[in-house]
């Protein structure tokens, strides 16, 4: 079982889009609070999926909390429009919000946790002046716009300085990691300071789901046994 300082957040991009409250029933087990929603608009990404409609459907039929990733330009329209529907969480990209602070106000008010993306080229840096004011700070360890991608390797030293960041201006986002994650990256990740782990293409491109996410876990908590064996 997790130690309970992570998530697994089934992304359900990878998953049959004419079926998504059956999918998500797929991953119906204990270990799992949210589903990841990839919301993409063809302007920002190269790649379109759905909206706040999906995420109301989705809210309506299980019980999962919602993590709504915004791969889109025109935030601030959207915003309210997806909290309606149900979003939990709404994360946006620092590299699509002309007034940044204003959309993550625009999130917390309409009362969902705000969290702000970077796409793997973009600096740390960024966001160093909303850092007390975000939920979430999400590491894309892939280009956005699809699943099944390479995992970035220089991400798991991106996550390993955001969480220094992090514990040096005693800030208190979660640090997510999204794209390529699986029983590999998983442990890297988790490591260096990721606490929720996006994975699509490992669980959904999986047969067996629940097994699938177990796996990761698994991975996790062996090395994290195995570190410590090392350090006694
Ligand atoms: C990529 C999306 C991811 C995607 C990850 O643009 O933001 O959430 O589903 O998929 P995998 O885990 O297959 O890389
Ligand atoms: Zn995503």
């Amino acid at each position: 079982m997790p130690t309970g300082d992570y998530k697994i957040l089934p992304s359900i991009l990878s998953a049959d889009h004419g079926q998504f409250v059956q999918e998500a029933a797929a991953v119906d087990i204990p270990e799992v609070d949210y589903l990841h929603l990839d919301v993409m608009d063809g302007h920002f990404v190269p790649n379109i999926t759905f909206g706040p409609q999906v995420a109301a459907s989705l809210k309506k039929h299980t019980r999962f909390r919602l993590d709504v990733h915004l791969m889109i330009e025109d935030v601030d329209f959207y915003i309210p429009r997806f909290a309606a529907a149900g979003a939990d969480m709404i994360t946006i990209h620092q590299e699509a919000a002309a007034h940044l602070q204003r959309s993550i106000s625009l999130i917390r008010e309409s009362g969902a946790k705000a969290g702000v993306a970077l796409n793997p080229a973009t600096s740390l840096e960024t966001l160093r002046w909303v850092l007390g004011e975000v939920d979430l700070v999400l590491v894309m360890s892939v280009n956005p716009g699809f699943g099944g991608q390479k995992f970035i390797e220089a991400s798991v030293e991106k996550i390993r300085v955001l969480r220094e960041i992090k514990e040096r201006g005693k800030y208190r986002f979660t640090i997510e990691v999204d794209g390529g994650i699986d029983a590999r990256t998983a442990p890297l990740v988790y490591q260096a300071g990721a606490s929720y782990l996006v994975a699509g293409n490992a669980i959904f491109g999986a047969e067996n789901r629940p097994e699938a996410i177990r796996k990761m876990i698994r991975a996790i908590e062996e090395d994290q046994q195995r570190r410590r064996s090392i350090q006694v």
